[in-house]
């Protein structure tokens, strides 16, 4: 693999922070000088985790990075309840996912709304994490190429092949995400490269090639290896197997 694989976990709405500081001092106690070359590692608590899960990583001087798994596109003004980019910079957050499904299916969000996000996300030097993924409906439908790739043009509409190195795309089956069902490694790789040939049409080989395509959807220490070793996939983004420092220390040795 020439590009450095990336391991993010994605705690989704777990972890209250003094549990959150339990589990990023667990994964920090493990932490080798070598993942610094070899494997970018980022957790994405929930925001009141961010600042403590950070402080952990930075006391103990060891190269994890933080996540948002949100986040507004406005500076600032009213909206309730929201996040902006500013104040995800000054927790010293280099990472945020957007559009993942769980936030399309019941909060709304469209690919208009995660365009706006990545946009807002560059101009701050945040890098996005963009997740895309076909339901189960999709899959059978048999347009799960045109529909994520659609998704993905979408998300990068209007920006720069400059600005789009800095970004990750996710490719997230809705069908694989915490039912223990992972897309077979051949599924995984089929739509991670029509990503990339989609990324290419819109930036050139040359970008594409640089930039990293995660899968995400039920990844574990027993599916990782052959999930990480096809052609187009450059790590994983893990929801469940990161709850746990055992499981995620696992899954990042295997990017090692
Ligand atoms: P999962 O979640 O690993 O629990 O399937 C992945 C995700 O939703 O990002």
């Amino acid at each position: 693999m020439a590009r450095k694989p990336l391991m993010a976990g994605n705690w989704k709405m777990n972890n209250t922070i003094g549990e959150a500081v339990v589990l990023a001092q667990n994964i920090s106690n493990q932490y080798e000088d070598r993942w610094a070359n070899e494997c970018d590692v980022v957790v994405c608590p929930p925001f009141v985790d961010l600042k403590p899960a950070k402080t952990v990583f930075e006391f103990d001087r060891v190269e994890i990075g933080v996540g948002a798994q949100n986040v507004h596109w406005a500076e600032s003004g009213a909206y309730t309840g929201e996040i902006s980019v500013g104040m995800l910079k000054e927790i010293g957050c280099g990472w945020c996912i957007i559009g993942h499904s769980e936030r399309r299916g019941y909060f709304g969000e469209t690919n208009e709304d995660v365009n706006k996000k990545a946009k807002a996300l560059i101009d701050g030097q945040i890098k996005p994490i963009i997740c895309v993924g076909e339901s189960l409906a999709v899959r059978d439908e048999g347009t799960t190429l045109d529909f994520v790739c659609a998704q993905v043009r979408a998300a990068f509409a209007g920006i720069d092949g400059s600005l789009a190195q800095s970004c990750v795309v996710a490719y997230e089956p809705i069908w694989a995400i915490g039912t223990g069902r992972t897309a077979t490694p051949e599924q995984a790789q089929e739509v991670c490269a029509a990503i990339r040939v989609t990324l290419s049409e819109m930036y050139g080989a040359e970008v594409a090639e640089a930039m990293r395509v995660l899968y995400g959807g039920s990844m574990n220490p027993g599916n990782v290896e052959e999930l990480i070793a096809q052609p187009d996939i450059d790590g994983g983004l893990i929801g469940g197997a990161a709850l746990k420092a055992e499981s995620f220390i696992q899954l990042i040795k295997a990017c090692l």
